[in-house]
Protein backbone atom coordinates (compact mmCIF):
# COMPACT_ATOMS: atom_id res chain seq x y z
CA UNK A 1 0.00 0.00 0.00
CA UNK A 2 1.41 3.58 -0.62
CA UNK A 3 2.24 5.68 1.83
CA UNK A 4 -0.26 8.89 0.19
CA UNK A 5 -2.28 9.26 -2.48
CA UNK A 6 -2.73 13.15 -3.50
CA UNK A 7 -5.35 14.36 -5.83
CA UNK A 8 -5.80 17.69 -7.50
CA UNK A 9 -8.69 18.78 -8.64
CA UNK A 10 -10.16 22.13 -9.99
CA UNK A 11 -13.22 24.66 -9.36
CA UNK A 12 -16.16 25.76 -11.61
CA UNK A 13 -18.17 28.07 -13.22
CA UNK A 14 -21.71 27.66 -14.05
CA UNK A 15 -21.57 29.15 -18.14
CA UNK A 16 -25.87 28.75 -18.33
CA UNK A 17 -27.76 27.67 -14.97
CA UNK A 18 -31.25 27.28 -15.99
CA UNK A 19 -33.05 26.50 -13.23
CA UNK A 20 -36.93 24.88 -13.16
CA UNK A 21 -39.24 24.45 -10.66
CA UNK A 22 -39.31 22.90 -7.68
CA UNK A 23 -39.40 19.29 -7.08
CA UNK A 24 -41.48 17.19 -5.01
CA UNK A 25 -37.70 16.33 -3.36
CA UNK A 26 -37.15 19.77 -2.82
CA UNK A 27 -34.52 19.91 -5.81
CA UNK A 28 -34.89 21.47 -8.49
CA UNK A 29 -34.64 20.04 -12.01
CA UNK A 30 -31.57 21.93 -14.07
CA UNK A 31 -29.89 22.71 -17.55
CA UNK A 32 -26.59 23.35 -15.98
CA UNK A 33 -23.42 24.12 -18.27
CA UNK A 34 -20.37 23.19 -15.78
CA UNK A 35 -17.35 24.94 -16.69
CA UNK A 36 -13.84 23.65 -15.02
CA UNK A 37 -11.75 26.38 -14.19
CA UNK A 38 -7.70 26.87 -13.27
CA UNK A 39 -8.20 26.81 -9.42
CA UNK A 40 -7.64 23.72 -7.60
CA UNK A 41 -7.55 21.84 -3.96
CA UNK A 42 -5.20 18.94 -3.65
CA UNK A 43 -6.78 16.54 -1.06
CA UNK A 44 -4.17 13.94 0.16
CA UNK A 45 -4.89 10.90 1.74
CA UNK A 46 -2.91 9.01 4.06
CA UNK A 47 -3.07 5.94 6.70
CA UNK A 48 -4.01 6.94 10.43
CA UNK A 49 -5.89 5.46 13.59
CA UNK A 50 -8.87 7.55 12.29
CA UNK A 51 -10.62 9.24 10.17
CA UNK A 52 -9.46 12.81 10.32
CA UNK A 53 -9.51 16.04 8.20
CA UNK A 54 -7.29 19.37 7.93
CA UNK A 55 -7.24 22.16 5.77
CA UNK A 56 -4.87 24.63 4.95
CA UNK A 57 -4.68 27.55 2.87
CA UNK A 58 -6.30 31.35 3.53
CA UNK A 59 -9.73 30.43 3.94
CA UNK A 60 -9.20 27.08 6.12
CA UNK A 61 -10.80 28.52 8.65
CA UNK A 62 -14.26 28.72 7.43
CA UNK A 63 -13.79 24.77 6.30
CA UNK A 64 -15.82 22.19 8.73
CA UNK A 65 -13.97 19.37 9.91
CA UNK A 66 -15.99 17.16 11.12
CA UNK A 67 -18.20 14.23 9.41
CA UNK A 68 -20.28 16.89 7.63
CA UNK A 69 -16.91 17.86 4.99
CA UNK A 70 -17.87 16.23 1.93
CA UNK A 71 -14.34 14.54 1.84
CA UNK A 72 -14.92 13.04 4.81
CA UNK A 73 -18.14 11.74 3.63
CA UNK A 74 -16.80 10.36 0.68
CA UNK A 75 -14.19 8.48 2.48
CA UNK A 76 -17.43 6.89 4.48
CA UNK A 77 -19.25 6.01 1.52
CA UNK A 78 -16.21 4.24 -0.45
CA UNK A 79 -15.25 2.81 2.55
CA UNK A 80 -18.72 1.36 3.35
CA UNK A 81 -19.04 -0.21 -0.16
CA UNK A 82 -16.16 -2.22 0.46
CA UNK A 83 -15.80 -2.97 3.88
CA UNK A 84 -13.21 -1.26 4.92
CA UNK A 85 -12.36 1.01 8.28
CA UNK A 86 -12.12 4.61 6.59
CA UNK A 87 -8.85 5.07 8.67
CA UNK A 88 -7.61 8.07 6.98
CA UNK A 89 -6.07 11.32 7.52
CA UNK A 90 -7.35 13.41 4.76
CA UNK A 91 -5.55 16.76 4.08
CA UNK A 92 -7.38 19.56 2.55
CA UNK A 93 -4.87 21.99 0.62
CA UNK A 94 -7.35 24.60 -0.33
CA UNK A 95 -7.24 27.40 -3.21
CA UNK A 96 -10.85 27.39 -4.31
CA UNK A 97 -12.79 30.15 -2.21
CA UNK A 98 -14.43 28.41 0.16
CA UNK A 99 -18.77 28.52 -0.03
CA UNK A 100 -18.22 30.67 -3.07
CA UNK A 101 -20.65 28.74 -6.10
CA UNK A 102 -17.23 27.55 -7.41
CA UNK A 103 -18.16 23.88 -6.36
CA UNK A 104 -15.42 23.76 -3.59
CA UNK A 105 -16.68 21.60 -0.86
CA UNK A 106 -17.88 19.29 -3.99
CA UNK A 107 -14.21 19.10 -5.36
CA UNK A 108 -12.70 18.06 -1.86
CA UNK A 109 -15.70 15.22 -2.69
CA UNK A 110 -14.36 13.73 -5.56
CA UNK A 111 -10.89 14.33 -4.86
CA UNK A 112 -10.60 12.47 -1.36
CA UNK A 113 -13.00 9.48 -3.33
CA UNK A 114 -10.32 9.08 -6.00
CA UNK A 115 -7.60 9.57 -3.87
CA UNK A 116 -9.06 6.93 -1.26
CA UNK A 117 -10.03 4.93 -3.96
CA UNK A 118 -6.26 4.36 -4.98
CA UNK A 119 -5.26 4.51 -1.62
CA UNK A 120 -7.38 1.22 -0.86
CA UNK A 121 -7.17 -0.20 -4.79
CA UNK A 122 -10.53 -0.99 -4.59
CA UNK A 123 -11.01 -1.12 -7.69
CA UNK A 124 -14.04 0.60 -8.22
CA UNK A 125 -15.44 1.44 -11.76
CA UNK A 126 -15.77 5.47 -13.08
CA UNK A 127 -19.51 4.28 -13.08
CA UNK A 128 -19.64 3.29 -9.56
CA UNK A 129 -17.36 6.53 -8.57
CA UNK A 130 -19.45 8.78 -10.20
CA UNK A 131 -22.68 6.94 -8.82
CA UNK A 132 -20.86 7.98 -5.01
CA UNK A 133 -20.12 11.12 -6.23
CA UNK A 134 -23.98 11.99 -6.86
CA UNK A 135 -25.01 10.42 -3.58
CA UNK A 136 -22.50 12.98 -2.12
CA UNK A 137 -23.87 16.36 -3.80
CA UNK A 138 -25.31 17.33 -7.35
CA UNK A 139 -22.17 19.13 -8.29
CA UNK A 140 -20.01 16.51 -6.91
CA UNK A 141 -19.77 14.04 -10.28
CA UNK A 142 -18.13 17.47 -12.43
CA UNK A 143 -15.94 17.54 -10.18
CA UNK A 144 -14.42 14.06 -10.96
CA UNK A 145 -14.71 15.07 -14.49
CA UNK A 146 -14.00 18.34 -15.26
CA UNK A 147 -13.88 20.34 -18.66
CA UNK A 148 -16.98 21.03 -19.55
CA UNK A 149 -19.97 19.41 -19.37
CA UNK A 150 -24.15 19.71 -19.38
CA UNK A 151 -25.90 18.19 -16.11
CA UNK A 152 -29.19 17.09 -16.06
CA UNK A 153 -31.80 16.27 -13.36
CA UNK A 154 -30.49 18.12 -10.42
CA UNK A 155 -27.15 18.50 -12.32
CA UNK A 156 -25.72 15.24 -11.08
CA UNK A 157 -26.48 13.26 -14.31
CA UNK A 158 -23.86 14.51 -17.27
CA UNK A 159 -23.15 14.41 -20.49
CA UNK A 160 -19.29 15.75 -22.17
CA UNK A 161 -19.74 19.06 -24.01
CA UNK A 162 -17.05 20.41 -26.68
CA UNK A 163 -14.59 23.23 -25.95
CA UNK A 164 -12.43 24.55 -28.70
CA UNK A 165 -9.39 27.30 -27.12
CA UNK A 166 -8.97 28.99 -24.24
CA UNK A 167 -11.67 31.25 -21.94
CA UNK A 168 -10.00 33.70 -19.40
CA UNK A 169 -11.64 34.61 -16.71
CA UNK A 170 -11.55 36.47 -13.75
CA UNK A 171 -13.20 35.75 -10.11
CA UNK A 172 -14.20 38.26 -7.55
CA UNK A 173 -14.37 36.60 -4.01
CA UNK A 174 -16.67 38.09 -1.75
CA UNK A 175 -16.79 38.38 1.89
CA UNK A 176 -18.73 35.36 3.44
CA UNK A 177 -20.55 32.94 1.56
CA UNK A 178 -23.91 32.14 1.01
CA UNK A 179 -25.65 29.01 1.00
CA UNK A 180 -26.81 26.93 -1.66
CA UNK A 181 -30.31 25.85 -0.08
CA UNK A 182 -30.94 29.65 1.07
CA UNK A 183 -30.14 30.64 -2.56
CA UNK A 184 -32.33 27.94 -3.93
CA UNK A 185 -35.14 28.82 -1.47
CA UNK A 186 -35.07 32.86 -2.54
CA UNK A 187 -35.43 31.70 -6.28
CA UNK A 188 -38.78 29.77 -5.24
CA UNK A 189 -39.74 33.22 -3.36
CA UNK A 190 -38.93 35.09 -6.27
CA UNK A 191 -41.03 32.68 -8.82
CA UNK A 192 -43.97 31.98 -6.38
CA UNK A 193 -47.03 31.72 -8.59
CA UNK A 194 -44.99 32.40 -12.11
CA UNK A 195 -45.10 29.59 -14.65
CA UNK A 196 -41.12 28.12 -14.72
CA UNK A 197 -40.29 27.06 -17.70
CA UNK A 198 -38.52 23.64 -18.32
CA UNK A 199 -34.11 24.26 -18.06
CA UNK A 200 -33.15 23.42 -21.64
CA UNK A 201 -29.30 23.80 -22.64
CA UNK A 202 -28.67 26.62 -24.82
CA UNK A 203 -27.35 25.70 -28.13
CA UNK A 204 -25.60 29.17 -28.82
CA UNK A 205 -23.99 28.79 -25.76
CA UNK A 206 -22.94 24.70 -26.54
CA UNK A 207 -21.71 25.94 -30.05
CA UNK A 208 -19.67 29.06 -28.81
CA UNK A 209 -17.81 27.12 -26.56
CA UNK A 210 -17.08 24.53 -28.76
CA UNK A 211 -15.85 26.93 -31.47
CA UNK A 212 -13.87 29.04 -28.83
CA UNK A 213 -16.01 32.28 -29.23
CA UNK A 214 -15.16 34.09 -26.25
CA UNK A 215 -17.83 36.86 -27.50
CA UNK A 216 -20.28 34.72 -28.31
CA UNK A 217 -20.11 32.67 -24.99
CA UNK A 218 -20.20 36.45 -23.36
CA UNK A 219 -23.16 36.90 -25.09
CA UNK A 220 -24.90 33.68 -23.88
CA UNK A 221 -23.77 33.04 -20.22
CA UNK A 222 -26.84 33.22 -17.92
CA UNK A 223 -27.49 32.50 -14.33
CA UNK A 224 -31.19 31.64 -13.30
CA UNK A 225 -30.16 32.08 -9.66
CA UNK A 226 -28.71 35.35 -10.39
CA UNK A 227 -31.79 37.66 -9.06
CA UNK A 228 -32.04 35.25 -6.03
CA UNK A 229 -28.64 35.78 -5.38
CA UNK A 230 -29.04 39.61 -5.86
CA UNK A 231 -31.83 39.45 -3.69
CA UNK A 232 -29.78 38.19 -0.79
CA UNK A 233 -26.77 40.01 -1.44
CA UNK A 234 -27.65 43.42 -3.60
CA UNK A 235 -23.96 44.80 -2.87
CA UNK A 236 -22.77 41.93 -5.64
CA UNK A 237 -24.49 44.51 -8.26
CA UNK A 238 -21.69 46.73 -7.56
CA UNK A 239 -18.91 44.36 -8.09
CA UNK A 240 -20.55 43.13 -11.43
CA UNK A 241 -20.43 46.71 -12.55
CA UNK A 242 -16.54 47.19 -11.59
CA UNK A 243 -16.14 44.02 -13.50
CA UNK A 244 -18.32 44.98 -16.23
CA UNK A 245 -17.10 48.82 -16.12
CA UNK A 246 -13.37 47.60 -16.38
CA UNK A 247 -13.40 45.85 -20.02
CA UNK A 248 -14.98 42.42 -18.85
CA UNK A 249 -17.05 40.97 -21.99
CA UNK A 250 -19.71 39.50 -19.52
CA UNK A 251 -19.93 39.25 -15.83
CA UNK A 252 -22.64 36.75 -14.17
CA UNK A 253 -22.79 35.18 -9.93
CA UNK A 254 -21.12 31.75 -10.44
CA UNK A 255 -23.35 29.54 -9.59
CA UNK A 256 -25.13 30.58 -6.30
CA UNK A 257 -22.47 32.63 -5.61
CA UNK A 258 -21.45 34.73 -4.06
CA UNK A 259 -17.84 34.70 -6.22
CA UNK A 260 -18.61 36.81 -9.38
CA UNK A 261 -17.27 35.94 -12.42
CA UNK A 262 -15.76 38.09 -15.55
CA UNK A 263 -15.08 36.36 -19.15
CA UNK A 264 -12.11 38.76 -20.67
CA UNK A 265 -11.05 38.68 -24.07
CA UNK A 266 -7.84 37.60 -23.38
CA UNK A 267 -4.82 37.25 -20.72
CA UNK A 268 -4.38 40.91 -20.34
CA UNK A 269 -7.46 42.52 -19.79
CA UNK A 270 -8.34 39.83 -17.30
CA UNK A 271 -5.41 41.16 -14.99
CA UNK A 272 -6.73 44.47 -15.94
CA UNK A 273 -10.20 43.97 -14.79
CA UNK A 274 -9.05 42.14 -12.15
CA UNK A 275 -6.92 44.81 -10.84
CA UNK A 276 -9.90 47.39 -11.37
CA UNK A 277 -12.19 45.06 -9.57
CA UNK A 278 -9.25 45.16 -6.06
CA UNK A 279 -9.46 48.85 -6.45
CA UNK A 280 -13.11 49.16 -6.32
CA UNK A 281 -12.75 47.60 -3.05
CA UNK A 282 -16.36 45.82 -3.84
CA UNK A 283 -14.68 42.29 -2.97
CA UNK A 284 -12.45 40.58 -0.51
CA UNK A 285 -9.84 39.04 -3.67
CA UNK A 286 -9.62 38.52 -7.44
CA UNK A 287 -8.21 35.86 -9.20
CA UNK A 288 -7.30 35.31 -12.74
CA UNK A 289 -7.68 31.78 -13.83
CA UNK A 290 -9.02 29.75 -17.87
CA UNK A 291 -10.79 27.42 -18.60
CA UNK A 292 -11.24 24.54 -19.55
CA UNK A 293 -9.20 22.56 -16.74
CA UNK A 294 -8.91 18.75 -16.46
CA UNK A 295 -10.77 16.98 -13.82
CA UNK A 296 -9.71 15.39 -10.56
CA UNK A 297 -6.40 13.36 -11.02
CA UNK A 298 -4.09 11.54 -8.99
CA UNK A 299 -0.47 13.16 -8.69
CA UNK A 300 1.79 11.31 -10.38
CA UNK A 301 4.97 12.26 -8.93
CA UNK A 302 4.51 12.26 -5.30
CA UNK A 303 8.33 12.59 -4.44
CA UNK A 304 8.28 16.52 -5.23
CA UNK A 305 6.41 16.92 -2.85
CA UNK A 306 3.92 19.78 -4.57
CA UNK A 307 1.16 17.98 -6.51
CA UNK A 308 1.19 18.47 -10.64
CA UNK A 309 1.74 21.61 -11.87
CA UNK A 310 -1.91 22.98 -13.20
O1 LIG B 1 -26.87 18.48 -4.11
P1 LIG B 1 -26.36 19.43 -3.10
O2 LIG B 1 -26.19 18.80 -1.74
O3 LIG B 1 -25.14 20.16 -3.52
O4 LIG B 1 -27.48 20.53 -2.95
C1 LIG B 1 -27.45 21.46 -1.90
C2 LIG B 1 -28.82 22.10 -1.82
O5 LIG B 1 -29.03 22.92 -2.98
C3 LIG B 1 -29.98 21.13 -1.83
O6 LIG B 1 -30.27 20.70 -0.53
C4 LIG B 1 -31.09 21.96 -2.42
O7 LIG B 1 -31.62 22.85 -1.43
C5 LIG B 1 -30.37 22.83 -3.41
N1 LIG B 1 -30.41 22.27 -4.78
C6 LIG B 1 -31.59 22.31 -5.50
N2 LIG B 1 -31.62 21.80 -6.76
C7 LIG B 1 -30.53 21.30 -7.34
C8 LIG B 1 -29.30 21.26 -6.64
C9 LIG B 1 -29.27 21.76 -5.35
O8 LIG B 1 -32.62 22.77 -5.00
N3 LIG B 1 -30.59 20.84 -8.58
Amino acid sequence: MSESVTVRVPAKVNVQLAVGAARPDGFHDLANVFLAVGLYDEITVTPADELRVTCAGPDAAQVPLDATNLAARAAIALAGRYGIEPRVHIHIDKDIPVAGGMAGGSADGAGALLACDALWSTGAGRDELLAICADLGSDVPFSLVGGAALGVGRGEQLTPVETGGTFHWVFAVADGGLSTPAVYREFDRLTAGMAVPEPVASPVLLEALRTGDTKALAAALSNGLQPAALSLRPSLADTLAAGTGAGALAALVSGSGPTTAFLAEDEASARTIADALTASATCRETRVAVSPATGAVVCADMSTGRCCAP
